[in-house]
């Protein structure tokens, strides 16, 4: 595990995103693994940034999303189609047909799942994998003591994960209770893995998917057996592992 400290949020999502640029640069037709949640929106307008000074392209570049909410359209503004749109893919020049995000609104789910799966593969499979991670160490929508075998599949959200996305949604309430996400396994097959997290809450968590037992318990520890795993901390993410100065 690569673990990088970054000043600031600014200089970790500029980092992120050019270890992206250069997956696309060095492979035009690369297969990106994306990921929603606050942290990497600073990653996307870095690449978006990127792309109009023509840095980049996204013209053969395929994308698969880690997660959507199960029962939300792709309309809805809480959706993360709609996250995607918004802060990627509406401001670049990626082929819509080389966009995937689970369809929440699927009527098969077991379906559904199998198909993404199916499609990840038919694909080549993920080249370089975006990840934040959740308070309680989730990745994607991989809760606490999920399967590490799982694949792609429908999740039942954790208290502290509803709680925690509620600061998307007016209330409560409407944070959907489940989600389809890739599996551990399906995340754990990409070759290269990118992780980020900033802010003091995240700390805990990153020192113990760093330097903890490998368990279920917290999925993101299972990173420790990948064997291209990048971690970009900002200095309060950082701040529990002692060996860095924190700038
Ligand atoms: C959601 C997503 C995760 C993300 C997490 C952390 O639950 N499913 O992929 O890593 O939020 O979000 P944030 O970056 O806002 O802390």
């Amino acid at each position: 595990m690569r673990i990088v400290v970054a000043r600031d949020y600014l200089e970790l999502s500029k980092k992120a995103a050019n270890m992206l640029a250069s997956q696309i640069i060095l492979k035009p037709n690369s297969v990106l693994g994306l990921a929603t949640g606050a942290t990497p929106i600073g990653t996307y307008s870095e690449l978006v940034r990127l792309y109009k000074e023509e840095t980049i392209s996204f013209c053969d570049i395929i994308t698969f999303n880690l997660d959507e909410y199960y029962g939300l359209d792709v309309d809805n503004k809480q959706s993360y189609s709609y996250f995607m749109k918004e802060h990627l893919f509406h401001h670049i020049n990626i082929k819509k047909e080389n966009i995937h995000i689970p369809n929440g609104k699927a009527q098969d789910i077991f379906l559904e799942c199998k198909r993404y799966e199916a499609a990840i593969k038919d694909a080549g499979g993920i080249d370089m994998q975006l990840l934040g991670i959740g308070r309680n160490g989730h990745i994607g929508f991989n809760e606490p003591d999920v399967k590490f075998e799982a694949m792609t599949h429908l999740v039942t959200l954790d208290e502290d994960t509803i709680g925690a996305n509620s600061r998307f949604f007016k209330d409560k309430e409407q944070v959907p209770r489940q989600a389809i996400s890739m599996g551990i396994k399906t995340i754990m097959h990409s070759r290269k893995i990118l992780l980020l997290a900033n802010g003091i809450e995240k700390a805990d968590m990153i020192y113990e998917m760093i330097n903890g037992k490998i368990t279920p318990e917290l999925p993101a520890s299972v990173l420790q057996l990948h064997p291209d795993v990048t971690v970009i901390l900002d200095g309060n993410a950082a701040s529990a592992l002692k060996i860095y100065e924190i700038p």
